[in-house]
């Protein structure tokens, strides 16, 4: 078993509501009790990254979305939500990047237990 296998075992799949309310074009976080998530739906396809800014203390959710990037709201360093690359200064670390599945019409992200190093 690979470290992204045993990672995968040791992570949760938490609710983040109907599919039909996160139209293409939109985003909203999740609080999960270790976890703030950015889920956004681009182009039909929900991806799922961390919602503070590795820069300083902002929630992306109330940033810009364009296409498959993020920005923030307080700098304005993009973040590509394919992959959680920062794209621009001042933010120099890219977010993690979590799963998302849709299960009988709701997304579920995957998030990894609190005491799992990442
Ligand atoms: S807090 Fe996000 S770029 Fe500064």
């Amino acid at each position: 078993m690979d470290s992204d296998e045993l990672k995968r075992e040791a992570a949760s799949w938490v609710d983040a509501g109907r599919l039909d309310d996160l139209p293409p074009g939109s985003m909203r976080r999740i609080d999960d009790a270790s976890q703030r998530v950015l889920i956004a739906n681009v182009a039909g396809t929900p991806l799922a990254v961390a919602d503070t800014c590795t820069h300083e203390d902002a929630s992306l959710s109330m940033g810009a979305l364009d296409g498959e990037t993020v920005r923030c709201p307080l700098h304005g360093s993009r973040f590509c939500l394919r992959d959680g690359r920062a794209m621009d200064e001042p933010a120099e670390i890219d977010l993690a990047c979590f799963a998302v599945r849709v299960s009988h019409g709701r997304l579920q992200v995957c998030i990894p237990d609190s005491d799992t190093p990442r």
